[in-house]
């Protein structure tokens, strides 16, 4: 989930019955982390704190941080210290010995900004850890969505979001700010989404719909999905999702 999303509203609720996967699938970067415990850790664009508490079942003082009101209120009724915050323009300084990310840096386009409060916010020495979306991320959802706008004379590729960056541009970036980049590299990661297109479209295309409502945004869903079945959609009817995460563990000078 993201720390900025100027350009998205989340529902909790829609968010817990379309995207659980989320989370479900985030144990690899955590373990990348190696959380230990008594480490002061901010858990990145929290969402509804499904991470977060992982955290802070293996030991570390976790704070959340989310652009979202309603998925830091989620976070909050699990008992969690979570904090409304821009990830572009993070409050912290010199009090966490790691930064975790988990599927939502790609909400974050102004990523030397972000980049820029993560080093902020770290002790000396402290890690930042995270997974998001790569370069090909989502493709084929993306090129199905631009093609439906374009075909109704909007401009689809202004309207996408999304930072999908490659391994090289992002430890570029990284480096640039003063951090050694331990391990970066783009792992694919093709998803089942447990409630569909429809479901994944719901919950995280609203910045590309922006102004289309009612019978126009139907018939341009159900032409994504057209266009989308014969890559996406199996004979038995299950929907799997073109993922490509960006997973990356790098340390700040001491
Ligand atoms: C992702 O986790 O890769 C993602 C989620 C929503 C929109 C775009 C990408």
């Amino acid at each position: 989930m993201s720390a900025i999303r100027e350009v998205q509203s989340w529902s909790a609720e829609g968010y817990a019955r379309n995207a659980r996967f989320v989370a479900d699938l985030g144990l690899p970067v955590l373990d990348l982390l190696a959380p230990r415990p008594g480490e002061r850790i901010l858990d990145l664009g929290c969402g509804d704190g499904a991470l977060t508490a992982k955290l802070a079942a293996a030991g570390a003082e976790v704070v959340g941080a989310d652009s979202s009101a309603e998925l830091v209120a989620a976070a909050r009724a699990l008992g969690l210290d979570a904090r409304i915050a821009d990830g572009q323009a993070l409050p912290f300084a010199a009090e966490f010995d790691a930064v975790f990310s988990n599927a939502a840096l790609h909400w974050m386009p102004k990523a030397d900004a972000v980049i820029a409060g993560v080093r902020r916010a770290l002790k000396p020495g402290g890690r930042f850890v995270g997974e998001f979306g790569g370069h090909g991320n989502v493709a084929a959802i993306v090129t199905a969505l631009v093609a439906a706008l374009n075909a109704r004379g909007l401009d689809g590729a202004a309207r996408v979001p999304w930072f999908f960056p490659t391994p090289a541009e992002y430890a570029a970036k990284l480096e640039a700010q003063g951090f050694r980049v331990d391990t970066i590299g783009l792992v694919p990661r093709p998803t089942p989404l447990p409630t569909g297109m429809h479901g994944w479209l719901d919950t995280f295309a609203n910045p590309l719909l922006d102004g289309i409502d009612g019978p126009a945004r139907s018939a341009l869903l159900d032409e994504v999905e057209a266009l989308l079945a014969p890559s996406l959609r199996d004979q038995a009817g299950q929907w799997t999702a073109d993922y490509v995460r960006l997973r990356f563990a790098a340390t700040l000078a001491s």
